[in-house]
């Protein structure tokens, strides 16, 4: 039959088809170091089990959970269980579900340091041969080079296998190195899945699909029409049991070299040529190296760094951060960042980008904020805003379109506000996939577009580390601000300086 291009898109589907049920069948082990760590029982299994649930976790897979305890697997399915009581309602299975899901789960202790234990996680695995494994590194991440050498030296880094490496990777750019350098030494860049949570998650895979799905926007995605891009991630929680963990870390390692970033990469990126892992991550990593560097004098004027004293969130009296568990007496350490950069190409020169995130804020809101600029000549009377465009990740996932409008009311009246919401969760209700389980899935199949590239996550450090050289010298320290704020006023001067606000103050 003669090939013609009205059969090509049947083609695709076939295709399409095809690599679902290869991957549906597909053999798996999934391996968890730190199998008893909290990284595993509250974000993993929980997410395994919905794609358990939602019938998306291929058939045929083993979930392996190693850890330093001596424990059989159906005491670890119990204790799992109970850790289970403990996760969000809408997450915890009933009792027949959990004992179908625990049949995939298996546990086996392993001493990190010993290499005739990987010799016998080896051996584990070669009873099964699996299509693929799955290294998930839920560890503190001071034992990644260590494991990733053992695993090197015990053979268990064939071209079957894949190395997935949780946040935090690395304190610093040297660190971050060090560890780079080792992975590369074991696998290759295509066995290596470096976890940002936040790419995970449906808004984030919306946002490439806004921009490069529909035509509507690009045109406008420029500095011609953009006035300003507010990025917000902002928690309402405080350091909770973290203490220690976080104060070694602050709000600038923990979130914005890390998500923010990547947002803002997924925001002021050029349209890849194809939707192809390493296609996406050349166009964030150009972002990442066109992003203003830091000076003294700029981490001066553009960053401002806070620290929660107590107050209230929702009605709640809290403590300070200084007052938290496990939080040394007269910490310096930030759990609040706002900043002001610039991607200096030809779309963005001139538009200033302002990331913000903080603990024991007024809220739990991660959104995107795209200001456009103001009509070039107004007619009607009063002063125009509106014209912006919220992407919301969280805790709604949805777009918010900000017009302005007339209500035909009289000639002389002001324009109003109005808005079109899209909102994704009513949009498509029973589709919808956690950040992890998207994730996990993604790495169970070897798909790396959601993943980050050692050299985007290298640069994004390069970027940060001036101002954490400046703060280590600068004995000021963070500025104090209330809990159930919207973090020190300094931020809002911060963005003031421009004529601009941030969003909430609008
Ligand atoms: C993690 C940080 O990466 O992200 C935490 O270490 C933070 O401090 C968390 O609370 C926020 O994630 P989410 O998905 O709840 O916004």
């Amino acid at each position: 039959m003669e090939e013609t291009w009205a059969s090509f898109p049947t083609k695709l589907s076939y295709i399409a088809i095809t690599f679902a049920y290869l991957l549906q069948h597909m053999a798996f082990d999934l391996v968890f170091f730190g199998g008893t760590g909290d990284l595993t029982w509250r974000k993993l299994m929980p997410a395994l089990f919905q794609a358990f649930r939602h019938g998306k976790l291929p058939e045929g897979g083993r979930i392996l959970a190693v850890a330093r305890d001596e424990q059989s697997d159906e005491k670890y399915r119990e204790w799992l269980k109970e850790r289970f009581q403990e996760v969000d309602t809408s997450k915890r299975p009933s009792d027949e579900a959990f004992a179908r899901f625990a049949e995939l789960v298996h546990y086996r202790r392993m001493d990190l340091s010993q290499p005739e234990h990987y010799a016998r996680l080896k051996e584990w695995l070669a009873e099964r041969n699996a299509d693929t494994v799955v290294l998930y590194l839920a560890t503190s991440p001071h034992l990644f080079p260590q494991i990733c050498q053992q695993l090197g030296v015990a053979g268990l880094n064939g071209p079957n296998i894949r190395i997935v490496l949780e946040k935090p990777l690395g304190h610093d750019l040297e660190s971050a190195q060090e560890i780079n350098r080792v992975v590369r030494s074991v696998f290759s860049e295509r066995q290596a899945f470096r976890i940002d949570h936040y790419l995970g998650k449906p808004s984030v895979q919306n946002l490439m699909a806004l921009r490069f799905g529909n035509a509507l926007f690009e045109p406008l995605w420029r500095r011609e029409c953009i006035a300003n891009i507010q990025i917000t991630l902002a928690e309402a929680i405080g350091v909770g049991t973290r203490g220690d963990f976080y104060d070694r870390t602050g709000a600038l390692r923990d979130m914005i070299q890390n998500h923010a970033l990547q947002l803002l990469t997924m925001i002021a990126m050029e349209p890849p040529s194809t939707h192809d892992a390493d296609a996406i991550r050349d166009e964030k990593l150009k972002v990442l190296r066109s992003l203003k560097p830091f000076t003294e004098e700029s981490v001066h004027r553009d960053v401002v760094r806070g620290q929660y004293r107590n107050g209230n969130v929702d009605g709640q009296a809290v403590a300070g951060y200084l007052d938290e568990a496990k939080v040394p007496a007269g910490s310096t350490t930030e759990t609040f960042v706002a900043l002001r950069t610039e991607v200096q190409n030809w779309r963005w020169a001139g538009v200033p980008f302002y990331l913000r995130t903080g603990k024991r804020l007024a809220a739990r809101d991660a959104q995107i904020v795209v200001n456009f600029r103001p009509v070039p000549h107004p007619i009607f009377p009063g002063t125009s805003r509106a014209n912006k465009l919220v992407i919301k990740l969280q805790p709604e996932d949805g777009l918010e379109l900000h017009l302005l409008a007339a209500k035909g009311t009289s000639q002389s009246e002001l324009l109003s506000p109005v808005q079109l919401d899209l909102d994704f969760d009513k949009a498509f209700p029973h589709e919808r996939v956690g950040a992890y389980e998207r994730l996990l899935l993604d790495a169970i199949a070897g798909r790396l577009n959601l993943f980050v590239r050692s050299d985007e996550q290298e640069q994004a450090w390069r970027w940060v580390e001036p101002v954490l050289e400046v703060w280590a010298r600068d004995s000021t320290g963070p500025r104090p601000y209330a809990s159930g704020s919207w973090g020190p006023p300094a931020s809002s001067a911060l963005v003031a300086r421009d004529d601009n606000a941030w969003d909430e103050e609008q």
